[in-house]
């Protein structure tokens, strides 16, 4: 198997634990969890619970414990894309694929099920109390993770840098400094939550889980500004979503301050510099250096 099959068959494992643990469609209730669904089961790459498995198993992890936080981090970010692609967001109307969430349930709905995503992620990972005490991990551990879940999601983490997103749109005069900000904030908090998260319910020390959290940081910047670039280049059949977005939202990228050229070099830069993060640590990380490598040259 290729690299390319390997993410592939990966995905499909994640999409099979992910499945367990969203709700039914039933009750009064149920217009809300269908538009839940519609948007989890749209697919995606499922690189944040990827990332978070990979790590867990690095630090010697071997149990159940992570499924319902691998879970739990799809619900978040797929409520971030809901959000996201809303008319007072970035108003797109393209996403994995599908039509998006607002389009087919209609505005209010959307709102409701991005809500109700990020709610229910707790919900899903409140759950790993039970997974640890029947596999014998301390209850700590879950607690740390539910803490790291809770800040990298919230004001100091995505939804921060979706705010000076918004904030930034239009502006003549941004900052190198700001655009890292947005970046940092908006796309790599939830990939350093996942690998944290990872880190944390192994059993890895305090100097291990700041190790992934530096390591995240350069590839959820590079996995930015790989998403810029390809907002320009890409194609909407392969990435499953509007290109041009961007532009339409006079959104200062990557790309519109330094080119595509700089902005190329540097995803390679990053990945290569969290590559060299893992070397400090050991345990098996085959697939995941793979899977950063790839992510250098990704179409979607
Ligand atoms: C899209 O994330 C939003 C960004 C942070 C760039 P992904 O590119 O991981 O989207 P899916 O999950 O594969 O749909
Ligand atoms: C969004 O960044 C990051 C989120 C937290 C959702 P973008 O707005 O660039 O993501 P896409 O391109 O719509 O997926
Ligand atoms: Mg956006
Ligand atoms: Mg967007
Ligand atoms: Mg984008």
């Amino acid at each position: 198997m290729d690299i390319q099959e390997k993410i592939l068959a990966r995905a499909g494992e994640i999409e099979r634990i992910i499945e367990q643990y969203l709700p039914s469609e039933q009750g009064f209730q149920k217009t809300v969890i269908s538009a839940m669904n519609y948007s989890v089961q749209a697919g995606g790459k499922r690189l944040r619970p990827m990332l978070m498995q990979e790590v867990y198993r690095m630090f010697g992890g071997r149990g159940k414990v992570a499924e319902p936080f691998m879970a739990a981090m799809e619900m978040i970010h797929t409520y971030s894309l809901v959000h996201d692609d809303l008319p007072a967001m970035d108003n797109d109307e393209y996403r994995r694929g599908r039509k998006t969430t607002h389009v087919v349930y209609g505005e209010a709905m959307a709102i409701l099920a991005g809500d109700g995503l990020l709610n229910y992620a707790f919900e899903t990972a409140f759950q790993a109390f039970d997974l640890a005490k029947a596999e014998n991990v301390s209850c700590e551990r879950v607690a740390r993770a539910l803490q790291v879940l809770g800040r990298k999601a919230g004001i100091y983490g995505m939804i921060g840098g979706q705010t000076a997103d918004i904030e930034a749109e239009g502006s003549q005069s941004l900052e190198e400094k700001q655009l890292l900000f947005i970046h940092e904030h908006k796309t790599a908090a939830l990939i350093q939550a996942s690998m944290m998260i990872g880190a944390i319910l192994a059993g890895a020390d305090e100097s291990a889980v700041a190790g992934m959290e530096r390591c995240a940081y350069d590839i959820g910047i590079a996995f930015q500004i790989q998403d810029d670039i390809l907002d320009v280049v890409g194609s909407t059949e392969v990435l499953g979503k509007a290109v041009g977005s961007d532009a339409k939202n006079e959104k200062n990228t990557y790309v519109t301050i330094h080119g595509i050229e700089k902005a190329s070099a540097d995803v390679e830069k990053l990945s290569r510099d969290a590559l060299g993060i893992l070397d400090e640590f050991g345990g098996e990380q085959e697939f995941l250096r793979e899977l950063i490598v790839q992510l250098i040259h990704r179409e979607k």
